[in-house]
């Protein structure tokens, strides 16, 4: 069940990087992660040997076609789908901006959305867009303060009978916390509402499986888990089958997923998806490639779990230092190992800033947390410094990280 992280390591050419003569420690994952040789590999063949639009009659046409289709087929073991029911776009925010315009103009005024404390952007804004649009209320399931999960009461409490939409992340990229997703989805269901996931922050760390979860759509990103740049949705076929989708004409209408992917594609990106998942899957065992994939997230979750509760018990001991969300060691099951903190004395951008002169990259901000940031009256001081492992990630980086804050926070 273990995971081989020192093998695992070797594959990933940026972890040999040094900064200041020490090796750089990636703990921007939730800002976007490394990637295998093999996905720089695939990209580089498909551009080098492949490279062409598809439609054509000839045969790197035809083998970019072979690709895009193999990618839907990894993207549907990925997700939990149909390969029909994918759609690539450039990424998560600019495929959930076209898919709400779509879901708004089923929608009449009056009619509700319901969004959480816990988005990124990426799962709001597009939903305010719609409501002035289209004449919508959007509604906020509040964030419990003490752990940063959410108020299910209240989220009970919200549903009512004008609710069509509830869009609510797997697990929130600010805090690591994970929600009650087939809880959140039932509920939705029992009030005729579609479930929308953002499973952009989920997807590195956590099996998806879109249709057991009970989601209408699923969105995430390939740079999140170790491919390039890209945006990917999984959408229950009969609803991407008739929504409104924005179409030039007379453009293809299948397969269904295909209706929400508006011009060329980024073929490249699209042969190193497939690459980024075959390596997933090769973390596993199992007789095909959804089985392997669920035997790597089971090791990947091991792994990180094991780490999480490390770091939260070293991080509870350095004074002055307050993580926000699930701090307690035991409950490290419930959370992603991405950390949002703060120190006295100095600004979540200064810490990360010396951080990062050691060669430990953080992220720091409201880290388009926006309604938590606002929640939490954390804009005025610029949000937190947020450091977030993958599975790449090691013991001792951990220790080296905890070190540093340790060092910073001694000396105000
Ligand atoms: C939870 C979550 N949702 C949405 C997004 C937006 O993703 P993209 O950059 O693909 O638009 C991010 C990006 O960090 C994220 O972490």
């Amino acid at each position: 069940m273990s995971l081989p992280v020192n093998e695992i390591r070797d594959r990933f050419p940026a972890l040999r990087r040094h900064v200041n003569d020490r090796p750089v420690v990636y703990f921007d994952g939730p800002s976007g992660a490394q990637v295998p040789g093999t996905v720089a590999e695939a990209m580089r063949s498909y551009l080098l040997t492949t490279n062409a639009n598809a439609l054509g009659a000839f045969v790197t046409s035809r083998e970019t076609e072979a690709i895009y289709d193999e990618a839907r087929r990894a993207a549907a073991d990925f997700t939990g789908s149909d390969p029909g029911e994918i759609a690539f776009g450039a990424n998560m925010t600019t495929l959930s901006y076209a898919l709400t315009r779509a879901v708004g103009r089923t929608l009449k005024p009056g009619d509700e959305i319901i969004t959480t404390e816990l988005e990124h952007e990426g799962n709001v804004s597009p939903w305010l867009q719609i409501a002035k649009d289209f004449g919508l209320a959007v509604r906020t399931v509040p964030l419990r303060r003490e752990d940063a999960t959410l108020d299910m009461d209240a989220y009970a409490a919200l549903l009512g009978d004008r609710t069509r939409v509830v869009a609510f992340t797997l697990a929130s990229n600010a805090f690591g916390s994970k929600t009650d997703v087939r809880r959140i989805t039932g509920l939705a269901h029992e009030a005729g509402a579609l479930a929308w996931g953002d499973a952009v922050h989920f997807a590195p760390h956590e099996r998806i499986d879109r249709r057991a979860f009970g989601l209408d759509v699923l969105l995430c990103s390939p740079y999140k888990f170790f491919g390039p740049h890209l945006g990917l949705a999984a959408i229950d076929r009969e609803l991407a089958t008739t929504l409104p989708a924005d179409r030039v004409r007379p453009a293809a209408e299948n397969p269904p997923g295909h209706r929400f992917e508006t011009g060329t594609q980024p073929h490249e990106a699209i042969a190193g998806f497939v690459a980024a998942v075959d390596y997933l899957a090769g973390l596993g065992k199992g007789p095909d490639r959804r089985r392997r994939l669920d035997d790597a997230y089971a090791r990947i979750g091991a792994h990180e779990r094991e780490l999480s509760a490390h770091a939260l018990r070293r991080m509870a001991s350095i004074k002055g230092l307050k993580v926000y969300g699930i701090t307690d060691p035991d409950r490290a099951g419930e959370r992603t190992p991405t950390f949002s903190f703060t120190l006295p004395h100095r600004s979540p951008a200064q810490v990360a800033e010396q951080l990062g002169e050691q060669g430990i990259f953080t992220s720091a901000g409201n880290l388009y947390a926006f309604n938590a940031s606002l929640a939490y009256g954390r804009e005025e001081a610029g949000g937190w410094t947020r450091a977030g492992f993958l599975h790449y990630t090691t013991r001792s980086e951990v220790d080296r990280f905890c070190d540093a804050i340790t060092e910073i926070a001694g000396h105000p």
